[in-house]
């Protein structure tokens, strides 16, 4: 039977103010996070899984030069009408379908790249003191249901604080969050004792990777507040989600799927060729000019 008694979570913070160095030159004029991932900007898949999750307000904590998703999520006046007059229904109605309901998403700025825990922080006030939902627009999670409602269904049974992870190659955990479970779980959920913030391979307490899925409450925001700078110089959210571990209790959720790290040259290129050959409608063409496009490669180099 499903637990009532932990309460809804209703909001969800989206970072999107980092600076896409590690897909520059694609990200000097553009947010990464409107990069597009075959037919619409990589943003767009992650707003679409905290919908179907049920999240009801959206917090984009943006930085300068990311107007371009402000926009996005806007209206567009101008480009509507020109559809209209010449009759492409079909596009206007895809349009309307992304436009997000009024009022249902804010905007913060982060004023300084001080890392992830500092830009969830900066979303404090819109939060207030209730749980709620991180998702890191890098990580694109192809699943069936979405990553965030697989762990909204785990999080009705247990509570408390929740962290997506997937299985990395020991040899890239230097590049994450990464988990130290206590024990054996159940299924997908596994109890937590600790949790680590990019450690080299030799002194990572396992290959779970924090894959940018998170469901947190709301005394996090005390602990970011005063959390000193870790890896990389940076406020991480990790750090201070291990110091609330002390206090309440943290699940690891081993989600059904594959996650997409988009946030590198070749993790965006890979996520590109997935939604498309996986697009309901173009799925076919793409299969057939990414299979031709290889064999002609093949050719040229042998
Ligand atoms: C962030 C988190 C890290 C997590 C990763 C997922 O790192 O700090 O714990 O594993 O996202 O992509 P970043 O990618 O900002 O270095």
């Amino acid at each position: 039977m499903t637990n009532t008694l932990f309460p809804p979570i209703r909001k969800a913070i989206l970072p999107v103010a980092g600076l896409g160095t590690r897909v520059l030159p694609a990200t000097k004029a553009i947010p990464k996070e409107m990069l597009p991932v075959f037919d619409r900007p990589a943003i767009q898949y992650v707003v679409d899984e905290a919908l179907e999750a049920g999240i009801e307000h959206l917090i984009f904590v943006t930085g300068r030069n990311k107007n371009a998703i402000e926009d996005y999520f806007d209206r567009a006046y101008e480009l509507e009408d020109t559809l209209r007059m010449k009759g492409k229904t079909a596009i206007l109605d895809e349009l309307e379908e992304f436009l997000l309901p009024a009022g249902s998403c804010s905007f913060v700025r982060q004023q300084a790249p001080n890392g992830l825990g500092h830009a969830v922080g900066c979303a404090r006030a819109v939060i207030g003191n209730e749980p709620f939902a991180v998702l890191l627009p890098d990580v694109l999670v192809m699943s069936e249901p979405g990553c965030l409602s697989q762990m909204m269904a785990a999080y009705r049974e247990t509570g408390g604080n929740l962290l997506a992870v997937d299985r990395v190659p020991m040899d890239r955990v230097d590049q994450y969050g990464v988990v130290d479970p206590a024990g054996l779980g159940s299924g997908r959920l596994t109890p937590m004792k600790g949790m680590v913030e990019k450690p080299k391979p030799e002194a990572a307490p396992s290959n779970f990777r924090i894959t940018g899925r998170y469901i947190l409450q709301p005394e996090i925001m005390d602990l970011l507040a005063d959390q000193i700078p870790g890896a990389g110089g940076e406020i991480q959210l990790t750090d201070a989600m291990a110091r609330l571990m002390q206090d309440q209790i943290f699940h690891a959720y081993e989600f059904d799927g594959i996650s997409y790290d988009c946030g590198d040259k070749v993790g965006y290129l890979t996520a590109t060729a997935a939604f498309a050959l996986a697009h309901k409608e173009w799925g076919g063409a793409a299969r057939e000019a990414l299979v031709s496009e290889i064999a002609r490669r093949d050719g040229i180099t042998s």
